[in-house]
């Protein structure tokens, strides 16, 4: 009889789960720690707007019945606010379902798939999962370099993944050279430029000038797909709700492998309510690029190099011992993120906290540093 093993399908034999940030209530269990802060996930300290909250709560009076599988009321108000229409719009179960619908709906096993060294973990996973080849082009400063990602582009070429800015690195493209990079790919290819910290690097405080949004490219690029998410800025990542915008024939394709009931009721009703608090948004984007620059001086100030970021976290480079620091700070309760499956050993990334979370991770940082040198 067959085992377990030689039943895999050929894509999905060599893949490992994604790794996500360890869970409070982990290291709760497994330290003993009560007081416990987690600066790994790239979440909103502030959490979502109260409006949200009360969405939340009136809709739970609905939820012994299928939530609308075509998301109706929260993509009118996306459509509404990006200025695009309705059939533009595909809402994924997080901004990573889209990711994967993108892999199921445009590559097949003979496809390959472009994406840059040190980009977001997903687009490896969802181009393996397809049995697809993935192309890595080397980063230039740990950013995307859009001269060696085009060299990598050919025949069999279906889709190109960009994070702007990237995680975990931070880095980010100005619209020029994207546009150019994006307006010269064959007509073969789907682009998907990934948003998901659009908030914050958008943000006139963040100071990113020439930072894009992509969306305004939709009307000349019919193969590009901008993918955002309610997961960071808007502060509701354990509801799930994330969102592409596209040519109305490529949200067709994402909708024909889309799971009818991808995003539930309560996420649907919360995010909808979300968007129209600006204010709550603000307060949130201004919080952590506060807390972004608090971090980065104290860091820099330590003589541990940053990677310059305009998302909400932060990569710094502590050097080869890099696991066992991410270790020790979990015996401080201070939760971040290693990035050494990234190709980034001796990096920790670390999420925007709340000012005194961020005072804390770095006096913890200090105390197990000096402890180890
Ligand atoms: C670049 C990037 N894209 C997409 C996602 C997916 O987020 P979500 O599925 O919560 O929308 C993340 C989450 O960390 C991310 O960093």
């Amino acid at each position: 009889m067959a085992s377990i093993a030689d039943l895999i399908a050929p894509g999905v034999r060599g893949l490992t789960p994604y790794q996500p940030g360890k869970p409070i209530m982990e290291l709760q269990r497994e330290y003993g720690i009560d007081h416990v802060i987690k600066l790994a996930s790239n979440e909103n300290p502030l959490g979502p707007s109260p409006r949200a909250l009360e969405a939340i709560q009136a809709a739970l009076t609905d939820i012994a019945r299928y939530p609308d599988g075509n998301g109706f009321g929260l993509k009118q108000a996306l459509a509404k606010k990006l200025d695009v229409a309705l059939s533009q719009i595909t809402l994924g179960n997080g901004s990573n379902d889209i990711l994967e619908l993108v892999a199921r709906g445009f590559v097949s096993a003979v496809d390959e798939v472009v994406f840059s060294q040190h980009a977001f973990a997903v687009y490896p996973l969802v181009t393996q999962a397809m049995g697809a080849t993935a192309r890595t082009a080397p980063a230039k400063n740990w950013g995307h370099d859009l001269d060696a990602m085009a060299s990598l582009v050919n025949a069999r070429t279906r889709v190109v993944f960009i994070a702007n800015p990237n995680n975990p690195t931070g880095t980010w493209l100005d619209g020029v050279s994207l546009l150019s990079f994006l307006k010269a790919l064959p007509g073969h290819v789907i682009a998907v430029v990934d948003e998901a910290y659009f908030e914050y690097a958008s943000s006139a405080d963040m100071g990113a000038p020439g930072y894009p949004d992509a969306v305004q490219w939709l009307a000349q690029l019919p193969r590009l797909i901008v993918t955002r998410t309610f997961s960071k800025a808007y502060g509701l990542a354990g509801l799930r709700v994330g969102y592409a915008i596209s040519h109305p024939d490529v949200a067709d394709v994402l909708n024909r492998v889309r799971q009818p009931f991808n995003v539930n009721s309560l996420a649907l009703a919360a995010a909808e309510a979300a968007l129209q608090d600006i204010d709550h948004l603000n307060r949130g984007v201004q919080l952590s690029n506060k807390g972004l620059k608090q971090l980065t001086a104290a860091l820099t100030e330590m003589g541990l190099p940053c990677i310059p970021s305009v998302g909400n976290f932060v990569a710094v480079e502590v050097g080869a011992q890099a696991s066992r620091i991410y270790d020790d700070l979990l015996r401080e309760g201070v939760i971040v993120r290693p990035v050494a499956n990234y190709g980034m050993p001796a990096h920790l990334r670390i999420s925007v906290g709340l000012p005194e979370e961020n005072a804390r991770f770095v006096s913890a940082l200090g105390k197990v540093m000096a402890a180890r040198s």
